[in-house]
């Protein structure tokens, strides 16, 4: 469990599929996820918590973690951080930080203060340099990049076989 001001995060279980799914059939979340489309049933979530602990690998900082608000329980979003793909032919072997919340809890700071945790943490376990990409069209979570001091990349091809904004954040003490 990783505690932040206002924040608790924990790994997921499989009582959170209710709140993974109010989060992902949304279309103004999913537009910005890898799939693009609303998950279509419960089931899907608990196939996305069962497959949290393999997309995160066995990097010390890693981890897909559920965020709530400490202060009243309630279910706020997810935070990644976990192997940013390389796009094929590329073989880089970065780090992402990543986030997706419910949109009763956007407004509040809580993705980037949650983020920021896990970017602490990557640090701390001794990476140089953390990533995330993000949709060319997705400033919202552009504005996240640019709260937590990432460097704007531009648009790159290196990740996800695909063309996305990218922003690089480097050990403070580099
Ligand atoms: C991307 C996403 C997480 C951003 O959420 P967000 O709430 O805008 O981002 P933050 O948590 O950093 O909150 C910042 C906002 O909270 C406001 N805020 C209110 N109280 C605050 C506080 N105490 N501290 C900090 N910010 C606060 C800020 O002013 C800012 O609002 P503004 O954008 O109107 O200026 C959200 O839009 C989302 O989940 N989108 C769908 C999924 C997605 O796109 N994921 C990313 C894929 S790359």
């Amino acid at each position: 469990m990783i505690e932040t001001e206002r924040l608790t995060l924990r790994h997921f279980t499989p009582d959170d599929a209710d709140f993974l799914y109010d989060v992902f059939r949304r279309p103004e979340v999913a537009r910005w996820s890898g799939e693009g489309e609303p998950m279509a049933d419960r089931d899907a979530a608990l196939r996305h918590i069962a497959g949290q602990p393999k997309r995160a690998g066995d990097h010390p900082a890693a981890g897909i973690f559920h965020v709530s608000v400490t202060a009243t329980g309630t279910p706020a979003g997810l935070v990644l951080f976990a192997p940013l793909p390389s796009s094929e032919g590329v073989g880089r072997d970065d780090m992402e930080v990543g986030w997706h919340f419910h949109p009763d809890a956007w407004g509040h700071g809580y993705a980037t203060e949650a983020a920021q945790a896990l970017v602490d943490r990557g640090f701390a376990a001794g990476l140089a340099e953390i990533y995330a990409v993000t949709h060319p069209d997705n400033v919202a979570s552009q504005a996240v990049c640019r709260r937590l001091g990432m460097t704007d990349l531009g648009l790159r091809s290196e990740w996800y076989d695909v063309e996305l904004r990218a922003f690089r954040l480097d050990h403070p003490g580099e």
